[in-house]
């Protein structure tokens, strides 16, 4: 049996920050420094919901260990390749650092093995609950909940902070806009879509809850915001053909 101490965790979480860091730079995306802030602050909220998860499941400790690893180091390779792969680098990136810090080999291969199956490619041309089978077949635990882990973070209240953020990002919404874009519907119909893809009865209940918030945070919002404004300004075509008696007038 292994033993993961707080000070490892503390050496992971340095090494995956730095790692994010260096290579959103050395790949050239743009708005580099933001963008690695923001993977880490989103693997941070993973880490959060598998604590959470493995709360509820009551899990021994040496699956807390490699699930809070496996968390951590999920998106390590999320500018090194295309979207599809940074699974399978990950496990190897993984794999590699906790080899050369001499963790034990049990432990590297569960953390790689979470890793490189976080990342599923799921698609609208199947049924869901076809897909979700596949996926409680082919996984164990630990991946299980790593993925939803990673599902939580797009239902609930960090899912409409990165709406309202993104669109704030262009700058001539304004606040009734974004309300507007929030309460359109499909906020709301992509956080129940990836609800449908929970896959453990820990996630699925937190996964309800979150939902059940987004829902009531749009209905407060048309309820207490105007959305449409009733005294729209008129066109500027309107606005001239007004203009224009009182032009004729000072003839
Ligand atoms: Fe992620
Ligand atoms: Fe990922």
């Amino acid at each position: 049996m292994f033993i993961v101490t707080s000070a490892h965790m503390q050496r992971i979480a340095q090494y995956v920050r730095s790692y994010l860091a260096r290579t959103v730079e050395l790949y050239g995306k743009p708005h580099a420094e933001p963008r690695a802030q923001h993977r880490w602050m989103h693997t941070l909220n993973v880490l959060k919901n598998i604590r959470a998860i493995l709360e509820s499941e009551n899990s021994p400790q040496d699956v807390r260990w490699v699930c809070e690893a496996a968390a951590l180091f999920h998106d390590i390779d999320h500018y090194t390749v295309d979207l599809p792969y940074h699974g399978v680098k990950g496990a190897e990136t993984a794999t590699r650092y906790l080899k050369q810090e001499g963790f034990d080999p049990e432990f590297i291969k569960r953390v790689a093995c979470a890793v490189h199956d976080h990342y599923q490619d799921w698609t609208d041309e199947r049924p869901t609950d076809e897909q979700v089978r596949e996926v409680l077949a082919n996984c164990g635990p630990e991946t299980l909940m790593l993925i939803d882990a990673e599902t939580l973070d797009k239902i609930g209240v960090s899912n409409i902070m990165l709406m309202i953020r993104s669109l704030y990002q262009k700058s001539d919404k304004t606040t009734a806009d974004i309300s507007h874009e929030l309460t359109a519907g499909w906020v709301l119909q992509r956080a129940r879509s990836w609800y449908d893809t929970l896959l453990t009865s820990a996630g699925k209940k937190m996964g309800a809850q979150r939902l059940t918030f987004c829902e009531n945070f749009m209905n407060q919002l048309v309820e207490e915001m105007v959305l449409e404004d009733p005294y729209p300004l008129p066109s500027k075509q309107t606005q001239e053909m007004m203009k224009l008696p009182e032009q004729s007038q000072t003839k």
